[in-house]
């Protein structure tokens, strides 16, 4: 059978955690979308594991697949792969023919891009990974396959047709010499063949490279169970999410189908647990209608002269909840739960389960707000006579996101108060059970529940592996 974990949010809910509590069960890990701009955090007997691209399972000696929707930096994979060795692991892991190889002109391209958009204040705030212009070729049928990298010929075609074109992306739009790069190798046909001509033999002399559909396709039917772990979250998704301060591929459960080239059939008989964090994060920008304080530079509006919105609070949480971004270091936007957006989540993604993660951060509090719906402020927006009828109306209360940013920036939450619950003994509770969580806590997780209609499979009351009360094994 199959299990697909989606972020039901902004990202960095948990996901690694909950792959790794689950991932027992699971012969196969797979990545279906994204690339390293992931930040999986797993810490197993008391060492931590960061990982950005190899699937979280590795650590506990699963085969790790990364499948076509994905975006492989190879350097990253070798990388990464050394430092699980170096820490006496032997992760076995496959990448897909059909997966799209971040090239080292992808990552100067982000950049670039990021600061022209800074100059206008439109930037998304991206990891740099390169993520959105390897997505970008990928979708201009100029990108190069993994599978390319074990042609030779093939590959200098592709990169001979697209260098070039980059070249004069860079110097005629947006007048930058190459030569003045960190890196001007990275637009050097040859330099950059010789490098991933390289790569390419070792992915082929550690037998690396798979039909990702075949491949799990006879995985399960050999019987095994095969774990999806969706990257980044729902809110981020290139079409489900606030765009454009998305990333550039589907995080969402349609994802792991399309990501791997199984069929919709196969992931929807399965399970799909969605991940929640107990309140909200963000990297970057965008809105944020139930926000906390705010990042300067992040937080749209905010500086040090619009303070007075609850910093010492998200100040606290922050600092409980380590909200830092793993791959960058950002500190992380902070805000309270917004059941429209884990609504919207529920329904694109047709979770069967919720992990709700890092309940133990709220604890000490006097009270826990949640956004339970918006009133939408459409100012002069709202009165235009020739409005479509999908949009909506100005004071409405809304349920679910609307399909713009703009609008959902001018949503405001309207919040309902939960009692707070006290620091315990977590690790205690989670060997305990559900039941032993306090009982103001589980009111509020019981209402989390009861407003996707969908049951709990799991609490996350701690970092660790044991720190998770687990209601229900999805395999
Ligand atoms: P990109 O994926 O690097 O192109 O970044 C696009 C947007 O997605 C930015 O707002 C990033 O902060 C966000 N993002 C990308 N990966 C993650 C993640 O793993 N967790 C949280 N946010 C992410």
């Amino acid at each position: 059978m199959t299990v697909t974990i989606v972020g039901s949010q902004l990202g960095d809910e948990g996901k690694g955690g909950i792959v790794d509590v689950y991932g027992d069960a699971a012969d196969v890990v797979v990545r279906y979308q994204g690339g390293d701009n992931a930040g999986h955090t797993v810490v197993f007997e008391g060492d931590e594991y960061k990982l950005s691209l190899v699937p979280s399972g590795a650590v506990r000696g699963k085969v790790g697949v990364l499948g076509n929707g994905c975006v492989v930096n190879p350097r990253t994979l070798f990388d990464e792969i050394a430092t699980l060795q170096e820490k006496g692991l032997d992760p076995n892991v496959r990448v897909a023919e059909r997966a799209h190889v971040i090239l080292p002109f992808h990552r100067i391209l982000d950049g670039i891009e990021e600061d022209v958009k800074s100059e206008s204040d439109q930037e998304v705030g991206t990891t740099g990974r390169g993520i959105g212009p390897t997505y970008e070729d990928k979708a201009g049928r100029r990108g190069v396959r993994v599978g390319d990298l074990l042609d030779p010929d093939v590959l200098r075609e592709r990169l001979e047709y697209v260098v070039p074109q980059k070249r004069a992306l860079i110097e005629d739009v947006y007048g930058l010499e190459i030569d003045d790069l960190d890196d001007p190798d990275a637009l050097d046909v040859d330099a950059l063949f010789e490098e991933f001509r390289e790569i390419g033999e070792r992915l082929e002399d550690r037998n690396m490279t798979v039909n990702a559909s075949a491949f799990l396709t006879d995985a399960m039917s050999d019987g095994q169970n095969v774990m999806f772990e969706g990257a980044q979250g729902t809110i981020i998704d290139i079409d489900h999410g606030n765009y454009p301060y998305v990333t550039s591929s589907n995080p969402t459960a349609g994802g792991a189908a399309t990501g791997t080239g199984l069929s919709p059939g196969v992931i929807g008989d399965g399970e799909i647990i969605g991940i929640v964090k107990a309140y909200l994060t963000r990297v970057g920008s965008g809105p944020l209608p139930t926000e906390l304080g705010g990042v300067v530079g992040d937080s749209p509006g905010y500086d040090e002269s619009t303070e007075g919105r609850n910093e010492e609070l998200a100040e606290d949480i922050r600092e409980e909840g380590g909200e830092y971004g793993t791959v960058t270091g950002r500190p992380r936007r902070v805000g309270w739960l917004d059941m429209p957006m884990l609504r919207h989540s529920a329904r694109v993604n047709g979770f069967t389960g919720l992990a709700i993660n890092h309940l133990d951060v709220l604890a000490g509090l006097d009270e826990v707000k949640v956004g339970h719906s918006y009133t939408l402020d459409t100012d002069e927006h709202s009165s235009s006579s020739n409005r479509n009828d999908s949009r909506s109306d100005d004071g409405e209360e809304l349920f679910t996101m609307p399909p713009t940013t703009e609008e959902w920036a001018k949503c405001e939450a309207n919040f309902r108060t939960f009692e707070g619950w006290d620091e315990v003994d977590w690790a205690a509770v989670a060997e305990d059970g559900y039941d032993a969580i306090p009982e103001n806590a589980r009111a509020y997780l019981d209402y989390i529940a009861d407003e996707v209609d969908t049951p709990i499979y799991a609490v996350g009351v701690g970092p660790g592996r044991e720190e998770t009360v687990v209601v229900e094994d999805p395999f």
